[in-house]
């Protein structure tokens, strides 16, 4: 046996008396430890970033309704900025007023906690007990009521900016007006138009919508909308694909005209605009998240996290050739919401 063999063999398995325990390094005390002065200005500042932080929560919440809905800063509304930054700085308050708390006011004393057996004994628990109280003594909650009176503020005010746009809009004209996701511009007789500007869209004819062919479509007179408020609105809940398949390849072809078929681009799962159409498989495919619909089978979900089908526009032809809607949408279009029914 070899004598480094030998010497280890011999060792004790006491951690304690292998090792020689090198202690804890001598504390060093803060500066405003030495100094009350720099101890108030810390306490101050505490104080102060904490009711900054209140401040931020409410004025948000009264400039959220103070400041005219119109009142923009290039295409951001000002009220909804004055809510982020209301949450930025009333959060980000909290946070730099906990930590800089902790760092200048609270005991920096190092310890040191001996590992033990899970099971503690009533004394280990009683000491355990002496050290919380010493901790919340050390914080200074008690003793600094100004410092806990600004952070019980701020901790109740912070959530404001949240709620607010919720609990005030829901349901009212303006706001979240779940009436108007029920509904689009499309009513019965209303011609299908090409997308695009004034000048460029045009009624679709239904000869000109060959087997494959792909149109985008939106109703007519949305172009008339495009100076007023809304028309954004309108158009992304009115827009349309027309699509012509050979009525074989259609599974329920009596829900089609000659094989034409017009679905909702607004994707059942969050919304984004579907608008790739794989013409050998009949598969339309939303670029988000791939939820793929299948317009041979009344654009049904076949992959993806949609969960309904597109809605489909009911149309015919009038008079003069023209593809014109029958009615709305029989169901609404687009993502779920709590109240939606289908
Ligand atoms: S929005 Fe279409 S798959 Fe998510």
């Amino acid at each position: 046996m070899s004598k480094d063999i030998q010497s280890a063999s011999t060792l004790s398995n006491d951690p304690e008396e292998r090792f020689e325990n090198p202690g804890l390094p001598p504390h060093t005390p803060r500066k405003n430890e030495s100094k009350p002065g720099l101890k108030k200005l810390d306490s101050a500042i505490v104080t102060g970033v904490f009711s900054l932080s209140a401040l931020a929560s409410l004025a948000a919440v009264v400039l959220y309704f103070v400041l005219p809905d119109y009142s923009t800063l290039g295409n951001i509304r000002l009220g909804n900025l004055v809510l982020g930054l209301g949450l930025a700085i009333g959060f980000g308050g909290i946070g730099f007023a906990a930590v800089y708390w902790a760092k200048a006011l609270m005991n920096d004393e190092e310890m040191v906690e001996e590992r033990h057996t899970s099971r503690t004994s009533p004394e280990e628990r009683a000491e355990a007990m002496e050290i919380m109280r010493q901790g919340v003594a050390d914080s200074g909650v008690a003793r600094r009521p100004f410092i806990t009176a600004a952070l019980g503020g701020a901790l109740a005010l912070v959530p404001l900016p949240f709620l607010v746009p919720l609990v005030a809009n829901l349901g009212e004209e303006d706001g979240w007006d779940i009436s108007k996701l029920k509904h689009t511009m499309w009513a019965r007789g209303k011609r299908l138009m090409t997308d695009g500007p004034h000048d460029m869209s045009r009624p679709i004819k239904m000869d000109d919508v060959t087997i494959g062919s792909v149109f985008h479509v939106i109703p007519e007179g949305l172009n008339d909308l495009s100076h007023e408020e809304g028309y954004a609105d309108e158009k992304a809940k009115a827009v349309v694909l027309v699509i012509r398949l050979d009525e074989k390849d259609l599974k329920q072809p009596e829900n089609s005209l000659d094989g034409i078929v017009a679905f909702s681009k607004i994707c059942t799962h969050v919304g984004c605009p579907v608008a790739l159409y794989e013409q050998q498989t009949h598969h339309l495919l939303c670029p988000c998240h791939q939820s793929t619909f299948d317009v041979s089978d009344g654009a049904k979900v076949v992959f993806g996290p949609a969960k309904r089908p597109l809605p489909q526009l009911p149309i015919t032809v009038d008079e003069e050739g023209y593809l014109i809607a029958e009615g709305d949408f029989p169901e609404p279009v687009g993502p779920s919401y709590w109240e939606r029914k289908k």
